[in-house]
């Protein structure tokens, strides 16, 4: 074969073959990671909505939702229900902030027919190591100053960091992710006030 035609013809295969590859590897990177994401949201749901306050699938019963001004979502997203008997026991709440120190925080919020919080789980942040990502349970005890809260307990004006005259403790030198991820925690209890509302409206 012509060498003029058999270089630009390895050259083109080579490069046909490096992107095929590259395509391949990162669909399975983000396989991977979605893999990841789903473990994680299992684990967490255990702790969102404990086994003793449920006794319906968490998976085939949970709904679609997507609120983007009270909730900050940027798709629609799932909104697990715990029942017992068939009646709302739990209901763990998706929520996003953009408030974040670098950009959205997604949490998870799981909240009791009577308002109070089971526990709130970070799913995914970008926060500054050592500084903003003291906001996850495995990084600092931050968080769970939220489990067994409600709004009857704190109301909406208190329901702040310290640093904003809240009753909530920030992160030293880091206010911003705490500021944030509690306001994304108030949302989320104004929106489990509507849907439990909805649902004695329509029982
Ligand atoms: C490199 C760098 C990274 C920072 N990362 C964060 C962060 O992840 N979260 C946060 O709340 N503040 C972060 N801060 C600090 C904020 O800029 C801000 O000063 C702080 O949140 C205010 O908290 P304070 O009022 O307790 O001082 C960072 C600052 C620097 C210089």
């Amino acid at each position: 074969m012509n060498r003029f035609i058999k270089i630009p013809l390895v050259l083109a295969i080579v490069t046909f073959l490096t992107s095929a590859l590259l395509m391949v590897s990162e669909d399975l990177t983000h396989e991977k990671i979605a893999e990841q994401k789903k473990m994680l949201l299992l684990q967490s749901l255990k702790q969102l909505i404990p086994a003793e306050l449920h006794d319906n699938d968490l998976i085939a019963d949970a709904q679609t939702i997507h609120h983007p001004e009270l909730l900050g979502h940027r798709k629609p997203q799932t909104l697990y229900i715990g029942k017992i008997n068939n009646k709302i026991s739990v209901l763990a709440i998706p929520a996003t902030t953009p408030k974040g120190y670098s950009g959205d925080i997604d949490i998870m919020v799981g909240i009791k027919t009577n308002g109070e919080i089971t526990v709130v789980k970070i799913l995914e942040q970008h926060e500054t190591p050592g500084l903003g990502d003291l906001i996850i349970a495995n990084k600092s005890d931050w968080i769970q100053q939220f489990s067994n809260q409600s709004l009857h307990l704190t109301n909406l004006k208190n329901w702040k960091v310290e640093r904003d005259g809240g009753v909530f403790d920030q992160i030293s030198g880091a206010t911003i992710s705490p500021r944030a991820v509690t306001e994304a925690i108030k949302q989320t209890l104004l929106y489990h006030n509507g849907f439990m509302q909805n649902i004695g409206e329509e029982t």
